[in-house]
Order: C-alpha cells, then sequence, then structure tokens
C-alpha cells in the first residue's frame, strides 16, 4: 500500500525507513490568534496554497454552505461563533500539512487545550493595528507550557496598522519571546506595497490595485541596490532602508532556539489579499519541526517506529449530518496506520476495529488507506473512544497530556420528566466522552452535576440533548464555587483508608467523576485549604489526566 504523493524523499542520504520518511515530510500545527485576527481567513488561504480548496471563501462558507453544516447546532449560527474543532490536510513544497483547527471562543479553551497537545507547532496571528490581545496572549502562554515552536503573521497589513518597530517590541515584551523578523513590511494601509525578504534580499510586491494573491519578487542586491527606489513608490525606499535597519537590532534566526519555543520568525501580510501567506507557509515549510518524540507512561515514543502508536485529543459528533456519527480523532505518534487494522484501546484492553480511517481535506472526508506519524485520522465510533484514550498495536502505554482542569462553574442538571432519567444518563455519558462538559455523579445519589468553563458551554449542553436525545433538561445553580480531584498521598492501605473516610463524611459533597474518580465540592477556596490541611493523607488536584489523577505509576 504505497503513498501515491510520497516524493522520492532522501535520495542522497543514507536510506530511511518509510516510517521516519513519512514522519519526516509531516508538519502538524495550529493556528492561535484572538477572535476576529484573521484566523479563518488565512486558513483558507493556506489551503488555497495547498490546493486543498478552489475557492476563497470555502471555509468559512458562510450562507447555504454553512448553514446545511451546522443546522444541529443552531448556536453556532446564531452566535457566529465555531465551536467545533475540525482538521484539515493539503500538501505543499513536498510536504504534508495537518492544520488542526481550534475553537476561537474562550469558553471552549479545554478543547483548545487538547488541541494543542496534538500539535507540533502553531502559527500566532496578529491584527497589526491591535497588537497581542488577551485571547492571543492565553493561548500562548499553552503552547508555551508544551514548548511549541511559533511562527508568528502579523495579519491585516493593508488596513491602518501600527509601527513594525512597536508591533515586535509588544511581541518580544509582553510574551517574553525572541522575535526575528522575516520580512519587513513596506508601507502599510493604502500604501501597502508588500515586504522586504530579507534572507532572500527580495522585494515581494503586491501587483497595483492589490489583486488577490498575486505578487511579483524583484530579486536585489541588498538595501542599498539603487533598484528599490525604481521599484517602490516615491519615498518607500528611504523609509524601507530604515526599516531594514532597524530590522537587524534584533536576533538573527537560530532554529534551535526557535524549536525550543525561544525565538519566533515573524512575517507581514494581508491574509485578506492572500498576500504574504506563501511567505508564511514556506518559512512553515523550512523551518517548522516534523513529529517529535513523545512522552508516555511507560516510555518514550520514536516517531520513526514501527509499531503504531497515538492518542485521542478530541470526539466530534454530528460531523456529516447523512451519518449521525461520532467521530474520534487519533493523532498518529508512531508507525503507520492500515485501513482495516484493529488497535488496542489501552484503556479497557479492547480491540478496535479501524475500518475506514478518515482523512479530512479541507470540508470533504476522504477514506485513508493508512496514516503516519503527525497524521490526524478520524475513526468512526459509537461511542467506544474517549479523549485521553491511547491507542497502540498491543503495547500497554498511554501518553500524557491531554489534561481537565478543574471546572469554575458547577451546575445541578434539572430534569423535567424523571421517566427520560436513562435517556438523560446516556446522553450525559456520551457528551462527557466528547469533552463537551465535565459529569459527576454525587454519592448520595442525586442529580449529576456538570461542571463547564463557560456558560457557552451550558447551552451547547442544553441545545445537544434537547436535540440529539430528545430530553429537555435546564440548570440549577449550586453553592459550589470549585471542586478537586482527591487521591490518596501514598499507594499504601493507610492513605486509601483515609480517603474512604473522608468520601463517607460529607456524602452530599462527593462525587464521582466521568471515570470513576473521587472528586469533592468546595463552596470556598478557604473550605478548600481547610480540607486539604485536615487531611494530610490525600492530595486535592485541579488537574487530571486521563487515566489516572495527577502522575501515574
Ligand atoms: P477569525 O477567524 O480570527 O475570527 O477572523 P476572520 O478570518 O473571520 O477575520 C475577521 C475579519 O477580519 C473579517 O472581516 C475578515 O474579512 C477580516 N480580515 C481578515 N484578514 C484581513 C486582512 O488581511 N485585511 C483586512 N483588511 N481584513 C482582514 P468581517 O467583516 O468580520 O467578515 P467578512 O464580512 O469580511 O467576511
Amino acid at each position: 500500500m504505497q503513498n501515491l504523493d510520497a516524493p522520492a524523499l532522501g535520495h542522497n542520504q543514507p536510506p530511511l525507513s518509510e516510517t521516519a520518511a513519512e514522519a519526516g515530510r509531516r508538519r502538524t500545527f495550529a493556528i492561535i490568534a484572538h477572535p476576529d485576527a484573521g484566523k479563518t481567513t488565512l486558513t483558507e488561504q493556506l489551503l488555497l496554497l495547498g490546493g486543498a480548496i478552489q475557492i476563497a471563501g470555502a471555509v468559512r462558507a458562510k450562507g447555504e454552505r454553512r448553514r446545511t453544516r451546522s443546522d444541529w447546532m443552531k448556536i453556532e449560527q446564531d452566535r457566529g461563533i465555531s465551536v467545533a474543532t475540525s482538521v484539515m490536510t493539503f500538501e505543499y513544497a513536498g510536504q504534508i500539512f495537518n492544520l488542526l483547527d481550534t475553537p476561537g471562543h474562550e469558553d471552549f479553551s479545554e478543547d483548545t487545550y487538547r488541541t494543542l497537545s496534538a500539535v507540533d507547532a502553531a502559527v500566532m496571528v496578529i491584527d497589526a493595528a491591535k497588537g497581542i490581545e488577551a485571547q492571543t496572549r492565553k493561548l500562548f502562554e499553552v503552547c508555551r507550557l508544551r514548548d511549541i515552536p511559533i511562527v508568528t503573521f502579523i495579519n491585516k497589513m493593508d488596513r491602518e496598522a501600527r509601527e513594525p518597530l512597536e508591533l515586535l517590541d509588544e511581541i518580544e515584551k509582553t510574551l517574553a519571546l525572541d522575535v526575528t523578523p522575516a520580512t519587513w513590511p513596506i508601507g502599510s494601509g493604502r500604501q501597502f506595497a508588500g515586504v522586504y525578504d530579507r534572507a532572500h534580499e527580495t522585494l515581494r510586491l503586491l501587483r497595483p490595485g492589490n489583486e488577490q494573491g498575486d505578487e511579483r519578487d524583484e530579486k536585489v542586491t541588498g538595501p542599498d541596490d539603487v533598484r528599490i527606489d525604481a521599484l517602490l513608490p516615491h519615498g518607500q525606499g528611504d523609509a524601507l532602508r530604515e526599516g531594514i535597519e532597524l530590522a537587524s537590532v534584533y536576533p538573527e534566526f537560530e532554529l534551535a532556539s526557535f524549536r525550543e519555543g525561544h525565538l519566533t520568525p515573524v512575517y507581514f501580510g494581508s491574509a485578506l489579499r492572500g498576500f504574504g501567506v506563501k511567505h508564511l507557509l514556506d518559512g512553515l515549510a523550512q523551518f517548522a519541526p516534523s513529529p517529535s518524540a513523545r512522552a508516555a507512561d511507560a516510555r518514550v515514543v520514536e516517531p520513526e517506529e514501527e509499531k503504531l502508536t497515538g492518542f485521542v485529543f478530541k470526539i466530534q459528533a454530528n460531523t456529516d449530518l447523512q451519518h449521525r456519527d461520532r467521530v474520534a480523532f487519533l493523532r498518529v505518534c508512531s508507525g503507520r496506520l492500515r485501513k482495516g487494522a484493529r488497535l488496542k484501546q489501552v484503556r479497557t484492553g479492547k480491540s478496535i476495529p479501524v475500518n475506514a480511517p478518515l482523512f479530512f481535506f479541507a470540508k470533504e472526508r476522504q477514506v485513508a488507506e493508512e496514516a503516519w506519524p503527525g497524521d490526524v485520522v478520524g475513526i468512526a465510533n459509537h461511542g467506544v473512544l474517549r479523549i485521553g484514550d491511547t491507542l497502540t498495536d498491543g503495547e500497554e502505554l498511554n501518553f500524557r497530556g491531554v489534561p481537565s482542569f478543574a471546572p469554575e462553574i458547577l451546575r445541578r442538571v434539572r430534569l423535567d420528566d424523571p421517566m427520560l432519567a436513562k435517556k438523560l444518563r446516556k446522553a450525559l455519558d456520551q457528551l462527557a466522552d466528547e469533552g463537551v462538559v465535565q459529569v459527576f455523579r454525587p454519592l448520595d445519589g442525586s442529580q449529576p452535576v456538570v461542571g463547564v468553563v463557560g456558560q457557552l458551554q451550558l447551552d451547547v449542553l442544553s441545545s445537544r440533548i434537547q436535540a440529539e436525545y430528545g430530553v429537555h433538561i435546564t440548570f440549577e445553580g449550586t453553592s459550589w464555587s470549585t471542586m478537586r480531584w482527591v487521591a490518596p498521598k501514598e499507594e499504601g492501605p493507610q492513605d486509601r483508608a483515609a480517603l474512604d473516610r473522608f468520601l463517607r463524611s460529607a456524602p452530599s459533597q462527593m462525587a464521582e467523576d466521568h471515570d470513576n474518580e473521587p472528586v469533592a465540592f468546595f463552596t470556598s477556596d478557604w473550605g478548600r485549604r481547610r480540607a486539604e490541611e485536615e487531611w494530610p493523607a490525600l492530595r486535592f488536584l485541579s488537574l487530571r489526566e486521563q487515566h489516572g489523577v495527577g502522575e501515574q505509576a
């Protein structure tokens, strides 16, 4: 089963295994941006360059197509936000790019964290008039936690923009990140004429009339080349020389520093005009890392290993109205995934058939014959797979880093018709598998409690339960403001007994999460601290990795 698109890679180098060669040409990344900075527009342009779509506007897909796609989730339409995460694959310069889309709305930050656990690089989009915004910063912090290398795109240069120097300084100072301007803009707004590519000493100019995408490259001998003045509108040559001089105060690009997440190359452009996007993509192709080794509990997994490993970072329901299915997104970490393979779900030991792994090209889905490290494939299933699940060729190991955070909004679910309790249970279980909400079942047997990061998640939950399960629910406030996962400090019988005593001490304040792990609710931080003091044999955790609380054995 040969990958049809595989180029003859590395014929001048020692022969690589097929897995190593295929892994080597994968680039798996996400775009992080504050809403409105231009993520969707840029995505569209990247897909255009990669030939994955033919017309600009296909991603945004306003109007008819969008309506048919998201009918099931009216909220998405009503509020004009994209709630669902998706993955898009395209080919460029002999490499396979997997772009994992992250929801922009802050209520879905957990979804975003999980998606970022599955990428090897990120593009940070900044609005040239606004600079670093709240959400850019938050998302950047997640990337930093994982040392994800970042390429920066300063967008909307065709509008009035802040001075390049000011923008670069802001990135450097507020994010504590070194910057290397890869290109330098020539004017902005109506005067925006293009950029100067520093590494290639080339003017990359917008065509007169600013037509979509079409640009003209003019090689020069350097900033002092007199041709620059002839090529640019009056006065812009001197301004550019000054800019290039300023650019040289920033550190030189250094691949190692970029790969460690300490330095970002910066590209200027206009996604709307399709300008600068190619420079960005060339930069990604050149610098972004192919899949690297990943830590699992048992050992570190190298991508070129022949045995397959991967983990589920996202479950999406209703990706296609024709098939009311659930698709688990598996990030392949090592080996080759073949169509028809049977994989081991490590959590349960079950064997999972992968008869039709799905690849996603823009909005199309296609059955893949095979997938390689860095690829993300969709596995349709009926609720067997969960977020955080590791799948292998048989080995017992679990990847880390798909976390759950202690939610701050806790609501009791109220059911109008008690006859539907069983249906509600199923609905909540399935939506918890998808990571839409966290579900807790109080030990005193009272109605379930759901935990979310933002109000919007509650709206999504109730409308989906209504639409998909025909159950009407409402939410009731609780007095709890926080929760913690509770675990014994030591594995021995003493601390286990302490846990049992603690759980029995106030069953109405205790619950089990979706994986039957014990949790405690608190009405205040003070109450939580007091419990921590009173129960020294226990750990109270605000973050949980899938499959076991906190660190694992
Ligand atoms: P997002 O996904 O990050 O939220 O941003 P999106 O791409 O939807 O862009 C937000 C708005 O900014 C859109 O305008 C888009 O057309 C505009 N935009 C994106 N890139 C550029 C750019 O390079 N230059 C200029 N001038 N505008 C840009 P909108 O009015 O909200 O939507 P639409 O009516 O144009 O579709």
